[in-house]
């Protein structure tokens, strides 16, 4: 079936215009000025926004995270992306068992997705260890599989050591492999916890004063130096969050080095450490890295009108609040770490950025839709508008506005970190490959429908 979408403001990631958009087969056949075909739908988009479907390349579903497991599933958290105008995720695999093979937690992923996923989904390896077959799957899971980029931890249970990052960026520059790195100084961090626990200093206020900026300043600019040690070596960094970190970034750009990228995500945005001042509220905010303070927010903000800044995603982590959450509230190190974030990225950035006059949105498209895909071998399939591109398409009313609710959302969290927040312009549409799986915040796709995404290489390589 055709589907023409007529009159829409066509925002990509560099100008915004009047058009119409043929979709023929799941993809955008044609974008003119006034298109017409006999036997096409006719869906109006007057005086609305027409975007590329967002894409969220730092999601965890169904994450196993020590004895606790994330409580969005492959469904259940894909729903709530695809409600709030995603349609695509490239999720972060969890851990597997101590000493497996890359393999193993890339078959664990297809059996937790496949079949379940209602957007299109990829999935970024994890390296645990490092061995020589670990090099060698690395290779081999990209090439066979399209698992174009790999995660490393700088700290929790399976950090790498310097010795071990420094052969895993070898090997990503000569398989031409995207490294993604959450950059925390682990050594530092675990003195500070294990000291405040010591003291009894167990709320969930002390969760950021263990974990400094300068953790996350200090591993940034290790992480960069390392990759420029390995020759240049493609690198990713997920989640910065501070304006001590966004620092190394700027000192890396502005000597010209080059092959990273650097994503922040809604919350560092958004929301400040003041949530830990009450004891039950700041659970909902633990997650790592910490919520910093408004001046950093500002930071990122201005990094983000700069074009310093490349990606936001959300690292999509829930936990419940009225259950495993709770496990925080006598001793914030034992509470799992990470909020919700897929369904509410593109509203809140929409209302925050774009509505606020901090970004245009052109810049919103770029950060939320284009950039993710072309660091993560998803371009031009996804994340834009072109003909030729996958029909995934958001249409947004800016006359709209909604109050955030965790009630009025779709994933299995029982909360949201922006409850009450009054946001300006709403989803009214939702198309994956032509499809219209969202209207009016109700989801009308079918379990499964998302396709797998074998990914080609990053711009980045
Ligand atoms: O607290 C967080 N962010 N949990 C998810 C895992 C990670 O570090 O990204
Ligand atoms: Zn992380
Ligand atoms: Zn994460």
């Amino acid at each position: 079936m055709k589907k023409i979408i007529k009159n829409g403001r066509i925002v990509t990631d560099s100008q915004v215009f009047k058009g119409d958009i043929l979709i023929e087969n799941g993809i955008i056949a044609a974008i003119g000025d006034t298109l017409s075909d006999p036997d096409a739908e006719i869906i109006d988009a007057s005086e609305k926004y027409v975007l590329p479907g967002a894409v969220d390349v730092h999601t965890h579903m169904d994450l196993q995270a020590g004895k606790y497991r994330a409580v969005d599933d492959f469904y259940t958290g894909t729903v709530a992306a695809a409600c709030g105008g995603t349609t695509s995720i490239v999720d972060h695999m969890a851990f597997g068992p101590k000493g497996c093979s890359l393999w193993h937690q890339v078959e664990e992923y297809h059996r937790l997705a496949d079949g379940n996923a209602v957007v299109d989904y990829g999935f970024h390896g994890v390296i645990q260890h490092v061995t020589p077959s670990v090099l060698k799957e690395m290779e081999e899971i990209s090439d066979n599989e399209g698992i174009t980029s790999f995660k490393i931890y700088m700290t929790y249970d399976f950090m790498l050591k310097d010795d071990e990052i420094y052969q895993v960026l070898k090997k990503a520059k000569e398989a031409g492999i995207v490294i993604a790195v959450h950059c925390e100084n682990d050594g530092v961090l675990n003195y500070l916890r294990k000291t405040y626990v010591e003291q009894g200093l167990t709320q969930p206020k002390y969760h950021p004063l263990s974990r400094p900026a300068r953790c996350e300043a200090e591993a940034i600019n290790r992480m960069l130096h390392l990759a420029a040690i390995a020759g240049g070596a493609p690198l990713y960094i997920v989640h910065l969050s501070s304006k001590e970190g966004l620092l190394e970034v700027q000192k890396a750009k502005a000597s010209h080095q080059k092959h990273f990228a650097v994503e922040t995500c809604t919350q560092y945005l958004t929301l400040t450490d003041s949530l830990y001042q009450d004891d039950q509220e700041g659970l909902k905010a633990i997650m790592s890295p910490p919520l910093r303070k408004e001046e950093d927010t500002q930071a990122l903000w201005q990094a983000l009108k700069d074009d310093v800044i490349d990606v936001v995603a959300t690292d999509h982590c829930p936990f419940l609040f009225a259950g495993d959450k709770q496990a925080g509230a006598k001793n914030f190190t034992a509470c799992p770490n990470g909020a919700p974030g897929v369904e509410e990225r593109l509203r809140v950035l929409f209302s925050e950025g774009v509505m606020k006059g901090r970004i245009t949105l052109p810049q919103m498209v770029k950060y939320l839709c284009t950039n993710p895909c072309r660091m993560y071998g998803l371009y031009p399939q996804k994340g834009t508008l072109l003909p030729g591109s996958d029909a995934d398409i958001v249409i947004l009313d800016p006359t709209k506005s909604r109050v955030l609710t965790h009630t009025d959302m779709h994933g299995a969290c029982d909360y949201t970190c922006y409850e009450g927040w009054k946001v300006k312009g709403d989803i009214e549409l939702v198309m994956l490959r032509g499809n219209v799986i969202v209207k009016d915040n109700h989801f009308l796709g079918e379990k499964g429908c998302g396709n797998y995404l074998k990914r080609q290489k990053s711009i980045l390589v």
